[in-house]
Formats: C-alpha cells, sequence, structure tokens
C-alpha cells in the first residue's frame, strides 16, 4: 500500500467517527470526504479544519490509556499554532502555553498544536529540573542529565541548584537548536511542607506546578503533529512516589525518613512505606495550600471510574494500560487494581 492510500484510510476513518460523534449531516460528512480525497490526490496529505484539529486531539487524550485523568478529555483546549513561522513564534507560543496552563494555579488542560514537522523540540517536558553528575554524585534531576549536558554544549550554564530550570531547546525547520531561558515569572513552583511534621521544609523541597508534556507526536487521521505539546495537572503520588521517591530520580526517603524518627535498620518498621505516605501528603498539602491544582490517587481513580462508564455508555471501547492506571502508592486501594483491562491502541492518539 502506498503512502498516499495510507492517508486516506486513516482520514477516511477518522472522518466517519469525527462526523458520527458531532452529529454532522450526512451531506457534510460527504462533502468533507470528497475535499480530503481531492486534496490527498494533489498534494499527497491534507488539512484538518480547526474543529477537526479540536475534536481529533480531544480523541487523542481520550485514547490515552496510559492516563487515569481523562474523565476530562472533552475539556482540552486547543491552541492551533499550525501558523508558526519563526523560532520567535514558537518562543511565545510555548511561553503563552505555560501561562494559560498555569492560569494563576487553577491547571487548565492545553495542547499547543505546531504544524506537522516544522518544529522539534527537545525538552521531555516545557518546565523541567536539570540534573548533573559530579564527583560527589548528582545534584538535581538525575531524568534530565542528558538534556543538561546538551544544553550545556550549546553555551548554556546552570546554577547548580537542585532545582535549576531547564531553558527551552527546540528546531525549527533545518535550522539548528536554539535556547531559550524560561522567565521565571511564567513558571509557579511549589515549596514542599507537612501539615504536621515541621522538619519537612528543612527538606528544600519544591516543584513545578504544571508537567507539560513535549515529546510524544500528536496523529489525527493520518497526519502526524510532530510537536504537540500538552498538559493537564498533577496527580501527588507522580511527585511524591516518584519524582522524589525513586532512587535514580531525587532519592528523598532515607532523608525523610531520618527527620521523621524512623527505624531504617530493618525493613519490618516499614519506614519507607511510612516515609513514602507522609511526602505524598506533604505534595497534596503543599499544592492545595499555594492554590494549585493536584488530585490525589484515590480521587483520581473515582475519576477514572467515572470515565469508564460514561464510554460504556456511549458505546464506545476502552482501552487502558492496568500497569500505568495502578497507582504507585496504595494501589489495591483503588478499583483499577482489581479490574481487568484491555488495552489496545485506538487512533487518534499520542505516541513516543
Ligand atoms: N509523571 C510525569 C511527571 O512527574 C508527568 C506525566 C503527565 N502527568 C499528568 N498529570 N498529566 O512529571
Amino acid at each position: 500500500m502506498d503512502e498516499q492510500q495510507k492517508v486516506w484510510n486513516e482520514a477516511s476513518t477518522f472522518i466517519e467517527t469525527y462526523c458520527g460523534e458531532l452529529n454532522k449531516s450526512a451531506e457534510e460528512k460527504q462533502a468533507r470526504l470528497q475535499n480530503v480525497k481531492n486534496e490527498i490526490n494533489e498534494t499527497g496529505s491534507y488539512t484538518h479544519t480547526k474543529e477537526e484539529l479540536e475534536h481529533g486531539a480531544r480523541m487523542a487524550w481520550r485514547n490515552s490509556s496510559r492516563c487515569i485523568g481523562r474523565l476530562f478529555w472533552n475539556c482540552l483546549s486547543v491552541i492551533d499554532k499550525r501558523d508558526v513561522l519563526t523560532e520567535e513564534d514558537v518562543r511565545e507560543a510555548l511561553f503563552y502555553h505555560i501561562q494559560v496552563a498555569t492560569n494563576g494555579g487553577k491547571i487548565k488542560p492545553f495542547i499547543t498544536i505546531f504544524p506537522p514537522d516544522k518544529v522539534k523540540i527537545w525538552n521531555q517536558q516545557l518546565i523541567k529540573y536539570a540534573g548533573y553528575e559530579t564527583e560527589n554524585g548528582v545534584i538535581g534531576d538525575p531524568a534530565t542529565i542528558e538534556l543538561t549536558k546538551m544544553c550545556e554544549a550549546l553555551g548554556w550554564r546552570g546554577e547548580r541548584t537542585p532545582f535549576d530550570l531547564l531553558p527551552l531547546v527546540f528546531q525549527v525547520d533545518d535550522n539548528g537548536p536554539v535556547l531559550y531561558e524560561l522567565p521565571r515569572s511564567i513558571v509557579q513552583e511549589v515549596h514542599i511542607t507537612h501539615p504536621e511534621i515541621t522538619a519537612f521544609q528543612c527538606l528544600e523541597l519544591k516543584w513545578y506546578a504544571v508537567p507539560i508534556i513535549a515529546d510524544m507526536k500528536l496523529e489525527i487521521g493520518g497526519i502526524q503533529y510532530q510537536t504537540a505539546p500538552f498538559n493537564g495537572w498533577y496527580m501527588a503520588t507522580e511527585i511524591g512516589a516518584r519524582n522524589f521517591a525513586d532512587t535514580d530520580r531525587y532519592n528523598m526517603l532515607e532523608k525523610v525518613a531520618a527527620i521523621m524518627g524512623l527505624d531504617t535498620t530493618q525493613t519490618t518498621s516499614l519506614w519507607k512505606d511510612r516515609a513514602l505516605v507522609e511526602l505524598n501528603r506533604a505534595v497534596l498539602y503543599s499544592y492545595k495550600k499555594a492554590g494549585v491544582s493536584i488530585v490525589d490517587h484515590h480521587t483520581a481513580a473515582s475519576q477514572f471510574k467515572r470515565f469508564e462508564e460514561q464510554e460504556a455508555e456511549a458505546g464506545r471501547e476502552l482501552a487502558a494500560s492496568w500497569t500505568w492506571l495502578i497507582p504507585p502508592l496504595s494501589p489495591a486501594a483503588t478499583h483499577i487494581f482489581h479490574q481487568y483491562y484491555q488495552n489496545k491502541i485506538l487512533k487518534p492518539n499520542f505516541f513516543k
């Protein structure tokens, strides 16, 4: 099958579903199918309408089998940036995304869609902390050591605190990478304190408000949008049970256990488990206190239950990845753990 045929197959399937879900008339659907077909025959590709782009992006979220937050798929706001020309345009669009998504702490899900293959972002998320390998171990986030090195090779120099904001790095067309420091004024962060254990503040932990994934491509109806950064809000366990706790991330459990005065000499004291719980309470408490949207894993799981019901109601098949959906803290206390899910790739979707 040639490339053109493949695009048409994917395109027509998408247009059919899209028209069905948005109750388009048979005439409108036939007309759109015909002009998509013509456009593909003439140019090898086609251009989504704004409405197709919006609904397609929402479907991609709905089909993301690793995401527990999908109940809100239909509330995704789409920023159409298929008209960017220059590096300044891209930088401005990325800064704008950070600002509107942060929304003073009341985080709103956004996706910014760039032309199919004009922009290539190197960052995994628009906001992330640098990581440096030193003689005395890693400073910062070990997950970003590679990107941090690449930024420094391009002339950037971080301060070497555990929480240096990485610059944005991206390429437009065939140009080399450009690098832009994030203005501190648009990056909201949350200092971590604990509702009862005051010593938590001595750990000097903080995290950024908004996770904005930038390294996944969005596929809608046979068109691959290589760069389409999107965000939701955090589930606390992502920060408290993974980013701060994983041994290959900030690896804080022993330090948390120490301020809690736990016996770390025997695993049977369950010091890791107790440290994890308090670390997660601290994250939830601090985000809440700062007025930044966050969800706990029990609430997120009940919202996912409603999503499952909603999808069944709509007669759509649900694709879900159990291993990704169970929270890293108390998984068996959520219904997800006890449920069997079919995991398959539905489209539109996001891909690595
Ligand atoms: N787990 C990633 C992180 O800790 C973020 C992934 C997306 N999460 C989200 N709540 N939308 O940074």
